[in-house]
């Protein structure tokens, strides 16, 4: 039994995702993190809100809260939607709680202690009008890159860009609008990464197996060369730096943040101290296998700014082994955009469709090669042919019939004959090929291994035609039926780290429960698991389709691209 520890990239706090946040570091780990479980090991998967930084501070002033209040609704705003998705984190913690608070700190005390950290006196933008600092995203102005007015002090939005405030032309406060600003000197901590750039190196260049997309962009910043960053900021809300004439000072987000992997596990851990043991996951845990999920923004500091911050701190904490990265899911080809109502949230998503529409279609078209496309038409394409003509039907058609002509129970079996070998023998290898798959977190791959073991079943039970075959040969029918229906229990067990809800109804038609720690056997055992008169539950539709008035309602509602571009021309 292995140990897997896994991750989501922390969602900011401030505002409901979008459907591309989904893809782009939750989702693919869940299905890896109840893959893993189903393997029979020990998993812990944790992810957090990324509760501190301005954007919590801005969003909780835009509604006019308090920010502890404001984070404390959208935790549990995202809370819920998260739990609607079926995301099956073992913790969904937050960085603001006091767990977070206190690691933080220890990072800081050891680097400072090991001389990773420095006091220096910079100067920074202070607003006249607001009578404060203005750190970051408090500051905007003229991009000197792009020319974009919209410019942040930390990043140019428009072209990513990143800034010094000082790059700014007409710089101007974010929250009263006012020009009168001036530079000013203030002290702030800065760690010294550049002194870490070897161990940073040697320790990337040891990660034989980081997929090509990760490595070349961690490769990139150590070839630009590790920068000292300044780790404190001139803000309320944060984790105070508890460091003399620091008082009114918080640590920087990106610091405290990738600490809230760790400090999310100890908050689970101190739910339930008699049980569980947080520090064996993190501390001197080689016996755990550590695998991280992002979208590639956030790939450089999972890759060499934390790593930076774990090795300067000397001590013997759990670093990450696989990180899988994802490109950007787009919205017909453009980027997502809140501001022009350009997209979809996920609490519209989970509203228009169930779950597992979305789990299912985002999976098959993870962008993991390149940027991916959301479109309509190819959302509907997907549900429509692969869930309900493929799965679907099997399901239905087979129970239905079974239950109409047998009666509410599984028929007898029967001899395998050519047709029910071959069947299996696919199966085996397509089942084979998405375990594969799915231990190597290619997604895609293994959604089309897995919808090749549903297409095999759909096949067999066009091709067996039971409802031709009662005509002739009632035993043989029955056998057909008792064949389909001990298939659609293997592939309720095999979908179930994709499609957890349908699973579970697909497993319940057949009165059987999905054991979320079992995995499968040898499938010529499997096969003969539902013997012959196991009463059978009624079943529903399992999947519904999606209309051409859905798909223009969609359109209509989210907004499409005006050139009406298809998917694949989009895909880039
Ligand atoms: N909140 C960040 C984002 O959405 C991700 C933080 S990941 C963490 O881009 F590890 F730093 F927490
Ligand atoms: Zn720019």
């Amino acid at each position: 039994m292995a140990r897997h520890l896994i991750t989501s990239a922390l969602p900011y706090i401030n505002g409901v995702k979008h459907i591309g946040n989904l893809i782009g570091s939750m989702l693919p780990a869940d299905v890896f993190a109840r893959f893993q479980r189903q393997q029979g090991h020990e998993v812990i998967y944790i992810c957090a809100t990324d509760d501190h930084g301005t954007p919590a501070e801005l969003g909780a002033a835009k509604e006019g809260m308090d920010v502890a209040e404001y984070c404390e609704k959208q935790h549990r705003i995202q809370a819920d939607i998260y739990k609607a998705f079926h995301l099956s984190f073992d913790h969904f913690g937050r960085t603001s709680a006091p767990q977070n608070h206190e690691l933080t700190q220890h990072f800081a005390k050891k680097l400072m202690e090991n001389g990773y950290i420095e006091e220096r006196v910079i100067k920074q933008f202070y607003s006249n009008t607001d009578g404060r600092f203005l750190p970051d995203r408090y500051i905007e102005g003229t991009c000197p890159h792009c020319g974009s007015d919209r410019a942040r002090g930390d990043q140019c939005e428009s072209c990513t860009k990143v800034l010094d405030p000082e790059d700014l032309i007409d710089p101007r406060s974010a929250i009263s609008g006012s020009t009168d600003v001036e530079l000013k000197e203030t002290k702030h901590l800065f760690l010294l990464q550049s002194k870490l750039q070897k161990d940073v190196e040697n320790w990337v260049e040891g990660k034989a197996l980081w997929p090509h997309l990760v490595k070349s962009i961690a490769k990139k910043w150590l070839t630009e060369g590790l920068h000292d960053r300044g780790i404190t900021r001139d803000l309320k809300w944060g984790v105070p730096v508890d460091f003399p004439g620091y008082e009114e000072k918080v640590f920087y987000v990106w610091f405290d943040a990738p600490i809230g992997y760790i400090s999310a596990t100890k908050e689970w851990s101190d739910l339930q101290p008699q049980q569980r043991n947080w520090e064996s996951w993190w501390r001197g845990a080689d016996d755990v296998t550590y695998t991280q999920f992002m979208a590639k923004d956030n790939i450089p500091f999972h890759t060499v700014t934390f790593p930076a911050t774990i090795l300067g701190s000397g001590e013997d904490w759990k670093m990450v082994d696989f990180i899988k990265g994802f490109n950007w899911l787009t919205y017909y080809g453009d980027k997502f955009s809140t501001s022009r109502n350009f997209g979809i949230f996920t609490s519209d998503a989970i509203e228009l469709f169930p779950s597992d529409y979305w789990r299912y279609m985002l999976l098959s078209r993870a962008p993991e090669g390149s940027d991916s496309s959301f479109t309509w038409p190819d959302m509907q394409s997907v549900v429509n042919k692969d869930l309900c003509d493929v799965l679907g039907n099997l399901v239905n058609r087979t129970l239905q019939f079974s239950i109409k002509r047998f009666g509410a129970e599984v028929p007898e079996a029967g001899a395998w004959t050519a047709l029910e070998e071959n069947t299996l023998k696919e199966a085996e290898a397509a089942l084979a090929e998405f375990k594969t798959h799915l231990s190597e977190c290619e997604f895609r791959k293994a959604m089309a291994s897995l919808r090749h073991l549903w297409v095999l079943g759909n096949q067999y039970i066009a091709e067996a035609a039971p409802w031709d075959a009662i005509k002739q040969d009632e035993p043989r029918a029955r056998a057909i039926l008792n064949f389909a229906m001990n298939y659609i229990r293997v592939i309720a067990i095999a979908s179930f780290p994709v499609i957890p809800e349908s699973s579970r109804r697909m497993a319940g038609f057949l009165n059987v429960e999905i054991d979320p720690y079992q995995w499968l056997g040898s499938l010529a055992e499997e096969m003969t698991a539902l013997k012959a008169g196991h009463a059978l539950e009624k079943p529903e539709i399992l999947f519904r389709k999606i209309e051409d008035e859905n798909v223009a309602e969609c359109e209509a509602r989210f907004g499409k691209n005006e050139q009406g571009k298809t998917p694949e021309t989009m895909t880039a």
